[in-house]
This record gives C-alpha cells, sequence and structure tokens, in this order.
C-alpha cells in the first residue's frame, strides 16, 4: 500500500483507527489457535459505521481486499489475511456501542465490536437474559458471533445466532450502509437479507450493528455430571429429559473419556466429578424463568436413567460454585487440545438419531487406518453438533499434518455425508474448510452462493479465500 494511501485512511480514521507498526499487527495476524499466519499491509480500526463505510469506499476505490475482524476467537482462518501483505484486516474492536435497550418490545440493540460477554451483562442489567453462551465469550464480539452464526451451549433451548437476531445493519462491498435495524418479529417484505448476511463470514459486507432478542431471565439452575458406557444410552437419557424436562432442558454437553484424561492433564486444578471411568460423560443444565425444584426434577430423571442402565453415575452439583466448576472443565477442552498437541478439528453436524451410527463407523474405520492417532470426541449432543477431532503430536511436521489432515476429512466427512449431516456446524468455513465445502456442496448449492456473492461483492474484495 502507497504512503499517500495510508494517509487518507490516516485522515478518515485517526490516528488510533490505523495500526502499520509489526508488533502492534502482530496478534491481529494470527488466530486464536496458532495454526494460520498472514501478513497485512495495514490494520483499519474505524471507530464508528461512518468510519467503516468512509474506510471501505477507499478500498472499493482502490481494489484492496478487505478482512473483517472481530475478537479473532474464530476456528476456521476466518479472520486471518493470507500471506500476501495485500489485504488489509478491518477490526470492529471500537465498535462498542449500546444503542438502544428496549425491555418492552425485548430487544437490545448493539454494535459489532461489543464482546458477547457483555451484551450478556446489558441484559442482565435490564432482568433480561440473552442466551448465547461459549467458552470464548469473554473475548469474541456480536460482529463474529454474527458472521459465523455462533452455537455454543445453549443451542438445544434458544437456537443459535440466527434465532437470536431480529435486525442488522450492514456495510455493503462498495461501502454503502444497509440499514435494517427492524426490531420486528414479523416482516415478510420479500427475500431475507438480514438471513444471507448472518452465516456469510465476512464474504458479503461488514456488519456493524444488529437487534438482538431478549429473553426472561433465568431465576435458577440445576446442574449435573454424568457416566455413561455408550452413545445409545446417553441419547436414550437425553430423550427422557426433553420428554420429563421441556424447555427447562438448556444444554446436553458431551465428552468423551480421552477428553477427561486431557482437560485433568491441561486445565489447572481439574478435578474429575465422577469416580468411576466411563466412556462418556455429559454434562447437562435445566432452568426456569419460574422458581421451582429443579434439582429435584433434574435427581428423578437421572435416578430414571440409572434404573434403565442408560448411565451409570451422576453428580447434581449442590451450589453454584460446583455448577461452575462443572462448567469450568467442560470449557477447558479448547485450551487443553491447544496445549497437549496439534487438533485437526471437526465440526460436525448429524440428526441425532444417526450419531451412534456415524461414530461406530467413523472409530472403526480410524482405528484399523490409524491407530495410534487418539481421538477427542466431544460437543453438544443435545444439538447433534460434534467436534470429533483427531490430536497429533505437537512436532508433527507440516507435510505429515497436511497428508494426515486430508486422509482424515475424507474418512470423517463421508461418513457425516453418507449420514446426511454437514460438515459444518457451528465455526464457520472460513479458509479450514473452504476446499471440503467445494467438495461436498451440491453444484446447485455452489452456483447459486457463488451467484449472490458476485451480486453483492462482484470486485470479490471481502474476505477473499474464505468459505467460497
Ligand atoms: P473472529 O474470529 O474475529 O471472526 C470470525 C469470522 O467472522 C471471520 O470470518 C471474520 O472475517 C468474520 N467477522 C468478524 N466480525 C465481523 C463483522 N463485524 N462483520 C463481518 N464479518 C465479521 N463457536 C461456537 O459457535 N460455539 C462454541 O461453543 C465455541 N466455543 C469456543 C470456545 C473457545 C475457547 C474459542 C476460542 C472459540 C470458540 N468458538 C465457538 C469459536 C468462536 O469463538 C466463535 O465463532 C465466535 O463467534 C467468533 O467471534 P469473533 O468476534 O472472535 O470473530
Ligand atoms: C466447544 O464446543 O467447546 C467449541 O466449539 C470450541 C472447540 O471446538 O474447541
Ligand atoms: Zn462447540
Amino acid at each position: 500500500m502507497t504512503p499517500e494511501l495510508l494517509e487518507q485512511f490516516r485522515a478518515l480514521l485517526g490516528p488510533a483507527g490505523v495500526l502499520t507498526d509489526s508488533d502492534a499487527m502482530a496478534r491481529y495476524c494470527t488466530d486464536w489457535l496458532g495454526k494460520w499466519q498472514g501478513r497485512t499491509a495495514a490494520v483499519l480500526r474505524p471507530g464508528n459505521t461512518e468510519e467503516v463505510s468512509a474506510a471501505i469506499k477507499l478500498c472499493h476505490r482502490h481494489h484492496i481486499p478487505v478482512v473483517p475482524q472481530g475478537g479473532n476467537t474464530g476456528m476456521s482462518g476466518g479472520a486471518t489475511p493470507d500471506t500476501s501483505g495485500a489485504q488489509v484486516i478491518l477490526s470492529l474492536e471500537r465498535l462498542k456501542r449500546i444503542r438502544q435497550v428496549d425491555p418492552i418490545n425485548d430487544t437490545l440493540t448493539v454494535e459489532a465490536g461489543v464482546l458477547l460477554a457483555e451484551v450478556q451483562q446489558v441484559a442482565r442489567e435490564v432482568d433480561r437474559f440473552f442466551p448465547l453462551s461459549l467458552g470464548a465469550e469473554g473475548s469474541c464480539t456480536l460482529g463474529g458471533n454474527l458472521a459465523t452464526n455462533a452455537g455454543g451451549t445453549a443451542v438445544l433451548r434458544y437456537g443459535n445466532m440466527r434465532a437470536l437476531t431480529l435486525g442488522l445493519e450492514v456495510v455493503l462491498p462498495d461501502g454503502r450502509i444497509w440499514n435494517g435495524l427492524r426490531g420486528l418479529r414479523k416482516d415478510n417484505t420479500g427475500f431475507d437479507l438480514r438471513d444471507l448476511f448472518i452465516g456469510s463470514e465476512g464474504t458479503l459486507g461488514v456488519i456493524t450493528a444488529a437487534v438482538l432478542k431478549l429473553y426472561p431471565s433465568p431465576q435458577g439452575r440445576a446442574v449435573a455430571w454424568v457416566g455413561s458406557a455408550t452413545l445409545p444410552k446417553l441419547i436414550s437419557l437425553l430423550t427422557h429429559l426433553r420428554a420429563s424436562c421441556g424447555e427447562r432442558l438448556v444444554a446436553f454437553e458431551m465428552l468423551s473419556a480421552s477428553c477427561l484424561d486431557l482437560i485433568a492433564a491441561h486445565v489447572d486444578s481439574a478435578r474429575v466429578p465422577l469416580q468411576s471411568r466411563p466412556a462418556l460423560h455429559a454434562l447437562i443444565e435445566l432452568s426456569d424463568t419460574r422458581p421451582g425444584d429443579l434439582a429435584g426434577l433434574l435427581e428423578d430423571s437421572l435416578n430414571h436413567g440409572l434404573k434403565h442402565d442408560w448411565i451409570q453415575d451422576a453428580v447434581i452439583a449442590t451450589n453454584e460454585r460446583q455448577a461452575a466448576e462443572f462448567w469450568r472443565l467442560r470449557e477447558g477442552i479448547s485450551q487443553a487440545q491447544v496445549r497437549a498437541g496439534m487438533a485437526i478439528k471437526h465440526d460436525i453436524a448429524l440428526p441425532i438419531s444417526q450419531i451412534p451410527h456415524f461414530v461406530d463407523e467413523s472409530d472403526k474405520a480410524l482405528r484399523e487406518v490409524f491407530p495410534e492417532l487418539p481421538l477427542i470426541n466431544f460437543g453438544h449432543l443435545g444439538d447433534g453438533n460434534l467436534h470429533y477431532n483427531v490430536l497429533l503430536p505437537r512436532d508433527t511436521s507440516p507435510e505429515r499434518y497436511h497428508m494426515l489432515t486430508e486422509a482424515l476429512n475424507r474418512l470423517v466427512h463421508d461418513r457425516v455425508m453418507s449420514h446426511e449431516g454437514s460438515i459444518s456446524a457451528e465455526h464457520g468455513v472460513g479458509q479450514l474448510r473452504r476446499d471440503e465445502l467445494k467438495h461436498y456442496k451440491s453444484p446447485i448449492e455452489l452456483e447459486l452462493m457463488l451467484r449472490i456473492k458476485q451480486a453483492i461483492d462482484p470486485n470479490q474484495l471481502m474476505n477473499p479465500g474464505k468459505l467460497l
């Protein structure tokens, strides 16, 4: 980028709005997993929507590719630029305003750079609840949550980010601002542009603000940790809990025994809740907006599970501290994998009824072909989303890593498709699964997606090399 152009960006965004120093830019150029390393000509940090628009207009005029970035916690390399140095990173971290809180309409209008944990806090301050919840909530942003259609641990009850959103404001690739900040539960005035931008991973425009749905505050929760011998048994418990607890069932998270070994080794002062060593663990949470005996309900349901031998062991948290500790163990698995080695990650969705068949077949195939590789299987069983990962030693060469990734992707994703699942559930396609998407999407879906991209971003300036 020429010095003149940099000066123009500085004139638009002010000195705090443009970073060019390599030390200052370093943290924007690599991702949370430390898997991708890119280069950028500059990090642009606009302070409001108008500045985003002005910066994008300048990029558009000079054909500069733009990589939008929020909290940079993504797991698919979507926010990391390529290595050419020609792309600019557009960080939304300074768009921090809470624009409106409307407890009567049960909505909250916030800018893209607000952290998810801050959104949750603002909701609590008006005695409401914002349900999106995930391990990175202290550092991921609302814009990133929207751009990836994030899922997390409460999808079972509340749905993913798309289900929690009513309206959007987006800066288009030519710099114009689309104001779709409508707080409406019904709006059928043509194609749903909001849903097009949600999950588009920065390839169609920059999300600058959103109207979010608020929910009644839960008045309490009951949290349990259980052990089970097999997936069909654990799924029988899930089915029973859905029937016995209805909407009170908020989370049903599964972890294989190998995950617990990793957690014990790598999460500070971790103590595994169960004495027995079951093949599978699950963390279950119930909550309700009315005070009631949630622990009693959970206990009854778990006793039913014990009686039918669906589970062999169970502990119900006796206080909030213990409940938080159960969650800390569950959330610790991401960091534990990073500490333990290099994971080949899969983020797959399946009909819940198909999960035991998928896991049986994939485990078997994996053991036959790569008997030495440890499998780390965990995820949001309640919504059919597994992180079916394989851990490699830290000193694996890049060539072997690449070869194994290709082989394992085929092994896992072929089986996902044969059970009518999806190869990308909640982390986004990014650069990690771009080739896989091309491999598995039907030609007609791919064609429609490419036509939409061409119509909105004809110069291919928004997040090139990602998703499509
Ligand atoms: P970034 O990483 O900065 O960006 C992600 C993608 O969104 C990129 O393609 C980027 O270009 C695009 N983008 C970012 N902001 C904008 C914007 N304003 N406009 C347009 N495009 C934009 N994800 C889940 O879904 N469920 C989980 O349970 C979960 N758990 C996690 C736990 C940990 C410990 C970590 C590190 C990550 C986890 N994630 C999870 C992944 C990640 O946190 C989420 O995907 C999150 O939503 C990303 O937000 P971000 O602000 O960090 O986005
Ligand atoms: C999770 O469920 O913990 C996340 O999606 C993050 C991960 O897969 O590491
Ligand atoms: Zn997850």
